[in-house]
C-alpha cells in the first residue's frame, strides 16, 4: 500500500514532494525515497532510506532546490524487506529513469528473468524494479514516456499505481493506475500526482480522478489522460472540500487523539441534512431497491465492526435480514447472491483491495451495491451503484476512530430510511430515534470532557499481559473493536468475547488481576442482568473489572466509566469512545508509535 506523490511546476520539487509524503506516510512507513530531475539528459538525483520518512529527510537537508519536478514514495513492504535497496524509486541502469509503485506486479519474476537475459542489472528484490527496466526499454524505442507507459501496462499483471520520470523529459511526470488509487492536483502552472488528495490540499482544491487502466502525463501547464490504446479521455474533475488544517495535528500530540476529539463534529457532519420535520432523508438511495430480500455487508478491520453493529439496527428497524462478512473471506468463496440482495461495502479509504474485490465479485453475481465511504472519488464508491459518504474529514492515524463512529451513524441513518420507506417503523418511533441520534454529538463531547480519570486508570494497567473485552448484543462488536484497537496500538494480547460465550472457553483465561473491560447495556435492556452475572463470574475468578455503563446502571466493578444514556442500539457510538481512549493511552504509556503502529498501514491496497 505505499504512498505516492509527484510534482512538476515552478517551485522546488523536493519540498513539495516531501510535504506530500508526510501527509501520505499513513499509507506505509517502512522506507521512503525521492527522484528529482536536475537537468535534461543527466542522471536523476535519487535518495532512498529504510525507516521512517525523517531518516530520508535528515539525509536530504535542503538539497537540490534547483529541481522543479520529482516523485516521492513512502513504502509498506510487500516484495523484499524494508531496506535502502528495496526502497523506491527504482532506477534504470543509465540512471535517467525512475519509477515508484503502489500495488503488486504479479508477473514480476517472469519479467525479471526476461529483462536480466537482455542485460538489465537488478539492484533490489522488489517487483517494482522490473517495471523500471521494462519502461526504460520501451522509452528507448519510442522516446515518449507516456506511450512507453501505455505499452508496458499491457504487459503488467496485478495492481498498480505507477509514477515515472525520465531526465530526457525533465518537466514531465507520467502516471498509470489499475486497481490502486491515483489523483491529479491541478494548481496554477503546477501539477501534483498523489495516492490521495491530502498530499496536495494545502496547494490546490481542484483535482482530477483517474479511471481504471488510464495513463496520465503532466507537465506544469498540461494534463493529458489516455486509455491504454492512446485514446484521449476526459478525466472527471472534482473539488476537494476538506480543509488543509483538518489534515494537520492542530495542537494534539497525535493525530489519533485529535481524531478522537473530532468525533462530536464528525458525527454531527454525518447527520447534517438527514432529518426533516417529516422524517429521514437519504437521496442517495433513490435508485436502490429498498425491498431487497437480504442485505449483505462486506468490510475489513474496523469497518467490519461498523457492519456488525449496524446489523442489529437494520434487522430490528427495517426487518430486512442482514449478514455481515469479512470482505477477504467473501471474495474467495462461492456465495449464493441474487439481484434481490443489497450488498453494502464499508470503507474509510474506499481503496481497501479486499473490499474492492468483494464488491466486484458481488456485482458479477448480480447484486445491487451501496457503499458507505469517507473518501470522495475513491474507487469503491465509484464502482458502486450508490454511495453514502460519512463526511468524517481526513483520518490520518492508522487506527480508525472517527471513521468508525461515522460509519455506524451513516449505516443507522440508512437503516432508518429503509424503515421509513418500508413502513416498518411508525413516524413516532422514527422521531424518537432521530432525537436520540441528534443528541449523540453532545453526548460524545460529554465523555471526552471527563476522560482524564480514564487516562490515569489506563496507565495503571500498562504492564498487564492481556486484556479481555466483554459485551452482549451490540456491545459484543463494540468489545471486538476495543480488543482490535488495543492490539493495533499497544501490541498487547486482547480479545473481545460475547458474554454468553464466556463459560464455553474464554473464562479459562481469567487469572488473578486480569483486566476485563465489560460493556454494560442500558438498564432497560433485557440483557442487563445477564451482563451483570458475567461480571460476577469473572470477578469470582480474580478479574479486575472495568465497567463501561450509563448513569442509571449499578454495577459491581473495580473501575466504573460512565457514559450518557441513549437508545440501546445507538450505545456503541458512545461505549466505543472510552475504548479508543484506553487503547490510545496504553500505547502512549508503553512508548509505542501511536499514529503509525508497527507492521500496519492505514489503507491496505494489496491482497
Ligand atoms: C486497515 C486499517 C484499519 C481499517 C481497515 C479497513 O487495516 O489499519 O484501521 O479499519 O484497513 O480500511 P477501510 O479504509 O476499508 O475502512
Amino acid at each position: 500500500m505505499c504512498g505516492i506523490v509527484g510534482y512538476t511546476g515552478p517551485n522546488p520539487a523536493l519540498q513539495k514532494v516531501l510535504e506530500g509524503l508526510k501527509r501520505l506516510e499513513y499509507r506505509g512507513y517502512d522506507s521512503a525515497g525521492v527522484a528529482l530531475t536536475l537537468s535534461k539528459g543527466q542522471p536523476l538525483f535519487v535518495a532512498k532510506k529504510a525507516g521512517k520518512l525523517n531518516n530520508l529527510e535528515n539525509e536530504l537537508a535542503a538539497k537540490h532546490e534547483s529541481a522543479h519536478s520529482g516523485i516521492g514514495h513512502t513504502r509498506w513492504a510487500t516484495h523484499g524487506g524494508p531496506t535502502d535497496e528495496n526502497a523506491h524509486p527504482h532506477i534504470s541502469n543509465d540512471g535517467k529513469l525512475a519509477v515508484i509503485h503502489n500495488g503488486i506486479i504479479e508477473n514480476y519474476l517472469e519479467l525479471r528473468k526476461e529483462l536480466e537475459s537482455r542485460g538489465h542489472k537488478f539492484a533490489s528484490e522488489t517487483d517494482t524494479e522490473s517495471v523500471a527496466h521494462l519502461l526504460s526499454e520501451h522509452f528507448k524505442n519510442t522516446g515518449d514516456l507516456a506511450a512507453a507507459m501505455r505499452e508496458i501496462c499491457q504487459k503488467l499483471r496485478g495492481s498498480f499505481t505507477l509514477l515515472a520520470v525520465h531526465s530526457d523529459a525533465p518537466e514531465t511526470i507520467v502516471g498509470a493506475r489499475r486497481n490502486s488509487p491515483l489523483v491529479v492536483g491541478v494548481g496554477a502552472g503546477e501539477h501534483f500526482l498523489a495516492s490521495d488528495v491530502s498530499a496536495f490540499i494545502s496547494h490546490t482544491k481542484q483535482a482530477l480522478e483517474l479511471g481504471q487502466d488510464q495513463v496520465v502525463e503532466v507537465t506544469p501547464d498540461a494534463v493529458v489522460v489516455t486509455d491504454l490504446t492512446g485514446q484521449v479521455v476526459q478525466p472527471k474533475s472534482f473539488e476537494i472540500t476538506w480543509d488543509a488544517k483538518a489534515a494537520e495535528r492542530g495542537g494534539f500530540t497525535h493525530f489519533m487523539l485529535k481524531e478522537i476529539f473530532e468525533q462530536p463534529k464528525a458525527i454531527s457532519d454525518t447527520l447534517t441534512g438527514r432529518f426533516t420535520e417529516s422524517g429521514v432523508k437519504c437521496e442517495e438511495l433513490k435508485s436502490i431497491n429498498l425491498n431487497a430480500k437480504r442485505i449483505l455487508i462486506l468490510a475489513c478491520g474496523t469497518a467490519y465492526h461498523a457492519g456488525l453493529i449496524a446489523k442489529y439496527a437494520i434487522e430490528e428497524w427495517a426487518k430486512t435480514p442482514v449478514d455481515v462478512e469479512l470482505a477477504s473471506e467473501f471474495r474467495y468463496r462461492k456465495p449464493v447472491l441474487t439481484n434481490d440482495t443489497l450488498v453494502i461495502t464499508i470503507s474509510q479509504s474506499g481503496e481497501t483491495m479486499d473490499t474492492l474485490m468483494a464488491l466486484r465479485h458481488a456485482k458479477e453475481l448480480g447484486a445491487q451495491t451501496l457503499s458507505v465511504c469517507n473518501t470522495i472519488g475513491s474507487t469503491i464508491p465509484r464502482e458502486s451503484d450508490a454511495v453514502v459518504y460519512t463526511h468524517a474529514g481526513p483520518e490520518i492515524a492508522v487506527a480508525s476512530t472517527k471513521a468508525l463512529l461515522t460509519q455506524i451513524i451513516a449505516l443507522q441513518v440508512i437503516a432508518l430510511y429503509i424503515s421509513q420507506e418500508k413502513k416498518t417503523l411508525s413516524t413516532h418511533e422514527i422521531s424518537k430515534l432521530r432525537d436520540a441520534m441528534l443528541s449523540l454529538p453532545n453526548q460524545v463531547e460529554e465523555i471526552l470532557e471527563t476522560v482524564e480519570p480514564l487516562r490515569e486508570m489506563t496507565r495503571g494497567f500498562k504492564d498487564s499481559t492481556s486484556v479481555l473485552f466483554l459485551g452482549r448484543h451490540v456491545g459484543f462488536p463494540a468489545a471486538l473493536e476495543g480488543a482490535l484497537k488495543l492490539k493495533e496500538l499497544a501490541y498487547m494480547h486482547a480479545e473481545g468475547f460475547a458474554g454468553g460465550e464466556l463459560k464455553h472457553g474464554p473464562i479459562a483465561l481469567i487469572e488473578a488481576g486480569t483486566p476485563v473491560i465489560a460493556i454494560m447495556p442500558p438498564v432497560t435492556s433485557e440483557i442487563s442482568e445477564k451482563m451483570r452475572s458475567n461480571i460476577q463470574e469473572v470477578k469470582a475468578r480474580g478479574a479486575n473489572v472495568i465497567a463501561i455503563c450509563d448513569a442509571n446502571t449499578e454495577v459491581d466493578a473495580s473501575h466504573v466509566i460512565r457514559i450518557p444514556s441513549t437508545h440501546e442500539l445507538l450505545q456503541p457510538a458512545l461505549s466505543i469512545v472510552p475504548l479508543q481512549v484506553f487503547a490510545y493511552e496504553m500505547a502512549v504509556a508503553r512508548g509505542n508509535d501511536v499514529d503509525q503502529p508497527r507492521n500496519l498501514a492505514k489503507s491496505v491496497t494489496v491482497e
